[in-house]
């Protein structure tokens, strides 16, 4: 496989920098250092409003991929909301909120396809399009009937490959504003039409900040990840863009040193680097050669607990069983590490925020990830505060 096919988008430049930076033993830092208050993931009062900025923006909840043809639907949560994805005869996405209208069952559970779809509980039957088409012993329910209700449409766009959704009914969806400058190039990847390989929730007492956070700097690989990812990867060494409230990371790994003097042609940037968008509010994409993943990090029902929900998919297509086997082991690996380092370690963070003791916490001028995160949420804050 040529370098063009493995790396669609220009990495060169991040390639030239992150060159750069290992040679002079530095990282890209931010201007200053920032001082975050404590009180940012303990307070109910910011946890609701964070809540309510997140349910106003586009969510991206998975690949375009697992919907692969018409008849196809998938089920998925975002912000406790669940949802049903379906691809119907007509080929387009459609989302709807998974409650059925009788008594309110989820109306199917996981993927699949399908041309009607049976409510577990009575058997109501709808279409991909959320019509109900189906209710036996039809005499008990003439009103309901002669009003044709529907499944709860959300909005639903595909984007550069990604499944997103609206989380209030009647609303417009406008992925492309929301992206920005960053749209062309995650539509260049192409991620849409590489393979999904699982999908999987890990529920944390962290909160979300905490969660999305430990992906946005590499300063803490070579402690928290010593005998996992710093085996391949630097730290404290990140290559960082910001695209408005989007940002982007470039983390050299160690087979960048191999690169030093090689004509640019040859340098196969994503064998030398992880990319990592942290899309604005919530969202983590973590792309390297072999493949995508999605981490959708959601506030839980309190300040100090979330959830995300880890996803992968597979550059190359998984053909065979034992292609699929390494894929799911690459996944597992990566699951496991963030569960059991990251997310282990972050919640013994949340517990000490949450004793009030120390008043704020330090992010560094080389944790420029994480100090975008942190200005840019409050920024938002700060102006749907003042719009209500
Ligand atoms: S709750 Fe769905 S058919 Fe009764
Ligand atoms: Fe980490």
């Amino acid at each position: 496989m040529g370098d063009l096919d493995l790396s669609p988008v220009d990495l060169d430049g991040a390639m030239r920098r992150a060159l750069k930076l290992v040679e002079q033993r530095t990282t890209d830092l931010a201007l200053t250092e920032r001082h975050e208050p404590a009180a940012h993931y303990v307070d109910p009062e910011r946890f609701q409003a964070e809540r309510a900025l997140l349910r106003h923006c586009p969510q991206l909840v998975g690949y375009a991929s697992e919907l692969p043809r018409p008849g196809s639907f998938v089920t998925k949560e975002a912000m406790g909301v669940p949802l049903l994805l379906t691809r119907a005869s007509d080929g387009r996405l459609r989302a709807f909120i998974n409650i059925c209208r009788h008594r309110q069952a989820p109306v199917v559970d996981g993927c699949g396809v399908a041309k009607r779809l049976a409510c577990p509980y009575h058997a109501w039957t709808y279409d991909l399009e959320g019509n109900l088409t189906g209710v036996p012993g039809e005499e008990g329910f003439e009103q309901t009937r002669a009003a044709s209700p529907r499944l709860t449409e959300l909005p639903a766009q595909e984007y550069a490959g990604f499944l997103w959704v609206g989380l209030r009914p009647g609303t417009q969806l406008d992925v492309e504003s929301h992206l920005g400058e960053l749209g062309p190039e995650l539509r260049a990847w192409d991620i849409g039409g590489w393979s999904p390989v699982g999908e999987k929730r890990l529920d944390a007492d962290i909160n979300w900040k905490l969660a999305l956070d430990t992906f946005a700097e590499n300063y803490h690989f070579a402690t928290v990840h010593r005998t996992t990812f710093a085996t391949v990867a630097l730290s404290n060494c990140t290559v960082f863009d910001s695209y408005g409230r989007h940002h982007r990371l470039a983390f050299p790994l160690r087979a960048i040193e191999e690169a030093a003097g090689v004509p640019e042609t040859q340098w196969r940037p994503l064998d030398r680097l992880v990319v990592i968008y942290a899309l604005w509010p919530n969202i983590v994409l973590s792309v390297t050669s072999g493949n995508g993943e999605i981490f959708r990090i959601y506030p839980g029902e309190r300040p100090g607990t979330s959830v995300t929900f880890h996803q992968n998919a597979w550059r190359q297509p998984l053909t065979s069983d034992e292609a699929r086997a390494g894929a799911e082991a690459v996944f597992d690996y990566a699951h496991h590490t963030v569960r059991d380092e990251d997310y282990a370690l972050a919640t013994k963070l949340q517990r000490n925020l949450e004793t009030g003791l120390s008043e704020f916490l330090v992010f560094g001028r080389n944790e420029p990830g994480v100090q975008h995160r942190a200005a840019v949420l409050t920024e938002a804050l700060e102006e749907s505060a003042h719009r209500n």
